[in-house]
């Protein structure tokens, strides 16, 4: 807590936040830049527990852990403690938003507060829908790592961006994925790809991962058709030394590549590019592919299929049953050439409708036998579908 002072905004803040609790009309609470520098940030939100409405305040730490705290009682004087401890609150809620700052030179700003005390006094907001407490929550990412703040995704204090929340959310989804095939990979100096890495948030986050959370050496090279993304993640790379990491501008079809790869990852490579990932992958051998596909086009457009024409007449289920389509054959094809493929659910589908991630790990035997039988269903399939 600040020495001896007593701020008249944060003691507002309190009130108000302990009122917004009560009225479980509280959606988080964001606290950032914080006083103690082994903190990152704390985010503090309503959850049901048991039936009851419990207060979480996760805190984010520089040692890459988040300590869970659950409070029931005594909210306001928590809230006093956990206030102080703080530079930037950012409170939302049904009522509004608001945001208290205090300046290096001890200024004190807040916006938005006055509308949300006038706002409970005439009875305004709405409960909030309280999340079940999740106890398998596992961030691998906290936000306040440098190549966020540097990729625009976090802001100096180590705040995710509203703007950036489900990219954020998106790829500290997908390195659980990465971390859940880790056992299926060498034990050092791996091989990787990204392929269609655009801006490269997903490339970034993956060496981060593998060099400083799994203290690993590895190779990764990352290519995209965009001449100035490629030029300013290459530069990027380089100011981080991040060293290992190679950025080319050029059409993945193209591109052969120089090592074996050990995992290919892929994230929202559009359309018919996420099909030339998978092949790509797997003509090379990749140990694991992890490929988020992103719009299906191509078999809406060429889908001709009588016996299900009672789907595709109907045009946004005609999409819906294309895009499942898509990503079955895909798996279908990957099994075929000896994977044991399967499609998982990325993040939250209220975040982003393309969210399927598509697992492929190579087996060590696979039977020969089987992958025909396979390639055959994977023809039959597409015949049956294009009405060839
Ligand atoms: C939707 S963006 C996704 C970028 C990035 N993976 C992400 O999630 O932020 C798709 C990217 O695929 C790239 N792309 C599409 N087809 C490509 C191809 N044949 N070769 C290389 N890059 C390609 C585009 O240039 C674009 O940057």
């Amino acid at each position: 807590m600040r020495k001896n002072i007593v701020s008249d905004a944060i003691e507002t803040l309190c009130d108000v936040c302990t009122e917004l609790c009560e009225k479980r009309f509280l959606h988080k609470i964001v606290l950032s830049k914080p006083l103690i520098s082994d903190e990152i940030k704390s985010v503090v939100s309503l959850k049901l527990i048991s039936g009851a409405s419990v207060i979480q305040v996760e805190t984010y730490s520089t040692d890459n852990k988040v300590y869970h705290q659950n409070v029931k009682n005594d909210i306001r004087p928590f809230f006093r403690d956990l206030f102080y401890r703080y530079n930037q609150i950012n409170v939302m809620s049904s009522v509004g938003d608001c945001q208290y700052m205090m300046s290096k030179k001890g200024k004190e700003t807040m916006i938005g507060c006055h509308k949300i005390q006038n706002g409970l006094k005439n009875g305004r907001g709405q409960e909030v829908q309280l999340q079940k407490n999740n106890k398998t929550k596992n961030y691998i990412l906290l936000g306040g790592e440098d190549f966020l703040k540097k990729l625009g995704v976090s802001d100096d204090s180590g705040r995710v961006r509203d703007r950036m929340q489900s990219k954020f959310r998106q790829i500290n989804k997908f390195l659980e994925y990465v971390d859940s095939i880790v056992d299926k990979l060498p034990e050092d100096n791996i091989n990787i790809y990204d392929l269609c890495c655009g801006k490269s948030y997903l490339s970034f986050a993956v060496y981060h991962y593998f060099r400083y959370y799994k203290k690993k050496n590895i190779k990764m090279v990352c290519i995209d058709l965009k001449a100035d993304v490629i030029e300013y993640c290459s530069n990027l790379a380089v100011r981080m030394g991040f060293d290992g990491m190679e950025f080319i501008c050029m059409d993945i079809n193209e591109y052969d590549m120089v090592n074996k790869p050990d995992l290919v990852v892929s994230l929202h490579a559009c359309d018919i590019a996420t099909d030339i990932v998978l092949n790509k992958a797997s003509e090379n051998g990749a140990k694991v592919i992890l490929s988020t596909p992103c719009c299906h086009h191509e078999l809406n457009h060429k889908i001709n299929c009588q016996p299900l024409s009672f789907i595709t007449d109907h045009s946004m289920l005609r999409q819906k049953l294309c895009d499942a389509a898509t990503d079955a054959l895909r798996i279908l094809k990957l099994e075929s050439e000896g994977y044991e493929a399967t499609a998982m659910e990325l993040i939250d589908p209220e975040d982003t409708p393309k969210n399927i991630i598509i697992k492929a790990i190579k087996k060590a035997n696979p039977s020969h036998e089987k992958m025909v039988m396979l390639r055959e269903k994977y023809l039959y399939t597409r015949k049956f579908l294009l009405g060839e």
